[in-house]
């Protein structure tokens, strides 16, 4: 599917040959074309009807006409936005889409007028996601319906940093997403690797594969003990993005990459098992933010680590009471093999250090316990970091992919303790979310470290059952932000006596800089085509 965005009134767009327009009207007084005032058959059509009362005003109403006259493509939805927040336009695009479905069209307008940047990528991705599909393990693949999507807007170079923006979004959200839904034995540790290496490839990329022989050699005592259960070979993925100076901190993105979870000796019930599939989302969503960075090329390094392996019961499998070394020399006593996220986790963090990274943030399908405590709205944020925090959470709010932090008071580790290691790897059923993540916390001295627990998020199950492609817009516009930090606090750098007040001058500065968008414009590369796939 691609996105094309125009500057197109609505003579303009009565004229364009697609098969359909969904018109996006605000409470106040319909978009703005291009052409003042707006006119044509279609815009005076959807004015009419908003004046008339043919249409309610509640954000999602919608109204459908079929071969009006002067409008060249053969359906029109009106659909109404209230005052077109992101996040109502993502409703209204979800019901405008529900309204044209069947059959679906394959060239679609979408008709925004004078719409903001945010309002915009809302818009993308509602609909991207809306008419995304996964067909791969059928028999007959089919492609999708929709193919071309005309963005009719007022103003393109207004809002052209955020079309690039959505559209490599939406890339890394399908790559996100078709990898998750794959079935275990068609996403193996090995496949996912393969995948990371074509990404590889891209400019500015680099992937480096570590197999068992290597990773025993870092003593990832933890990981090794996740993966001796399988005949899937683990693999431990390595991507770096170098947007930034050479010499700069890089982002590490952690993804939990358990490639099939059946709790091994701890074995899960059979209900919904087939879910587990879907645990290495956190893997599948750091592919999908270097797949956007591919495409944005923002100025900031980021390092993607990916432990992947099978959580298998075995002759060979780990048993309860066993006791492994983890790279970090602690020891573990693995009281429930099920959780196994936390013990590959454990390792990759480690490892993170090497980086001496600005920030580090693993994204996992951690604990059953977080989607009791927050189902399938927020993902749960574990940090003890506040600036790390506030800056997630707004990413998270700013791409409609919330998070919520989670407390991680010390007290929460007591259940950790153990008689036969350093610690045990679970704690009990209270606050489970909370315990997974003070047991990571134990392997991140030193850093600024944040843990995003996926597990309600990352998929839906029930008739819809199938991967949502969270939180790479999350990833995405927390990494634009921090690019724009970085590039803010340059100057300071070079110009201040000593690194350390350097950082803490720019680290003021960085907050009291303008809007988050503007920052975010500052650090995209501009790129001249217009057009982009998905
Ligand atoms: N992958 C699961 C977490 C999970 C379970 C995510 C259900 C989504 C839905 C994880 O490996 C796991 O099994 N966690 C255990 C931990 C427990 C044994 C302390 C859990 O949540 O039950
Ligand atoms: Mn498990
Ligand atoms: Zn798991």
């Amino acid at each position: 599917m691609d996105f094309e965005l125009q500057d197109l009134g609505g003579s303009q767009a009565s004229a364009l040959a697609v098969d359909a327009w969904v018109v996006l009207w605000p409470d106040a007084c319909g978009p703005v074309a291009a052409e003042a005032p707006a006119s044509g058959p279609l815009h005076d059509w959807a004015q009419d009807a908003v004046a008339q009362h043919d249409i309610g005003a509640e954000v999602g109403q919608c109204l459908v006409a079929h071969r009006l006259p002067g409008v060249q493509a053969r359906r029109v939805v009106l659909v109404r936005t209230g005052a077109q927040s992101p996040a109502q336009i993502r409703k209204a695009v979800a019901a405008a889409w529900a309204a044209l479905k069947s059959p679906a069209p394959a060239r679609l307008g979408l008709y925004l007028g004078a719409v903001t940047g945010p309002a915009l990528q809302a818009a993308m991705q509602a609909l991207a996601d809306a008419s995304y599909s996964y067909t791969t393990t059928l028999s007959k693949p089919k492609p999708r319906q929709l193919q071309h999507v005309v963005l009719a807007v007022a103003d393109s170079l207004a809002v052209q940093g955020a079309f690039e923006r959505a559209c490599a979004t939406v890339q890394g959200v399908e790559l996100a997403k078709e990898w998750a839904n794959r079935p275990g034995n068609h996403a193996t540790p090995t496949h996912l690797a393969t995948v990371a290496q074509q990404l590889g490839k891209k400019n500015r990329m680099a992937v480096e594969v570590l197999g068992p022989k290597e990773v025993a050699k870092l003593g990832m005592g933890a990981f090794l003990a996740v993966a001796q259960g399988s005949e899937q070979p683990l693999r431990f993925i390595v991507l770096k993005y170098q947007g930034g100076a050479k010499h700069d901190a890089p982002v590490v993105l952690v993804g939990k990459g358990i490639t099939f979870d059946t709790g091994g000796i701890s074995l899960k019930p059979g209900p919904e098992m087939d879910e587990m599939k879907f645990d290495m989302g956190g893997a599948a969503s750091v592919l999908g933010t270097f797949a956007a960075l591919a495409e944005l090329q923002p100025a900031i390094n980021v390092v993607g680590l990916i432990p992947a392996c099978e959580n298998m019961p075995d002759g060979r499998a780990i048993k309860p009471g066993d006791v492994v070394t983890s790279m970090s020399g602690q020891t573990i006593e693995i009281l429930n093999t099920d959780a196994e996220g936390r013990l590959i986790l454990c390792d990759a963090l480690t490892y993170a250090q090497r980086f001496k990274p600005r920030a580090v943030i693993d994204i996992a399908t951690l604990t059953g316990a977080c989607v009791i405590a927050l189902g399938s709205v927020r993902a749960g944020l574990f940090s003890p970091e506040d600036e790390l925090a506030q800056h997630l959470t707004e990413a998270g709010a700013a791409a409609l992919d919330p998070c919520w932090r989670m407390p991680l008071d010390d007290e929460y580790a007591e259940g950790l303790k153990s008689n036969f290691a350093d610690m045990g790897n679970v704690g009990g059923r209270p606050a489970g979310a909370v315990t997974a993540a003070k047991f990571l916390q134990k392997f991140t001295q030193g850093l600024n470290w944040a843990h995003l627990d996926i597990a309600g998020v990352a998929w839906k199950g029930g008739q819809a059952k199938g991967a949502t492609g969270r939180p790479v817009a999350l990833l995405v516009q927390y990494l634009l932000d921090e690019a724009a930090r970085i590039q803010a606090q340059a100057p300071a750098r070079d110009s201040a006596p000593s690194p350390k007040l350097a950082a803490k001058a720019s680290a003021r500065k960085a907050h009291s800089a303008s809007s988050e968008a503007k920052k975010t414009d500052k650090a995209a590369k501009p790129a001249k085509k217009r057009k982009g796939a998905a």
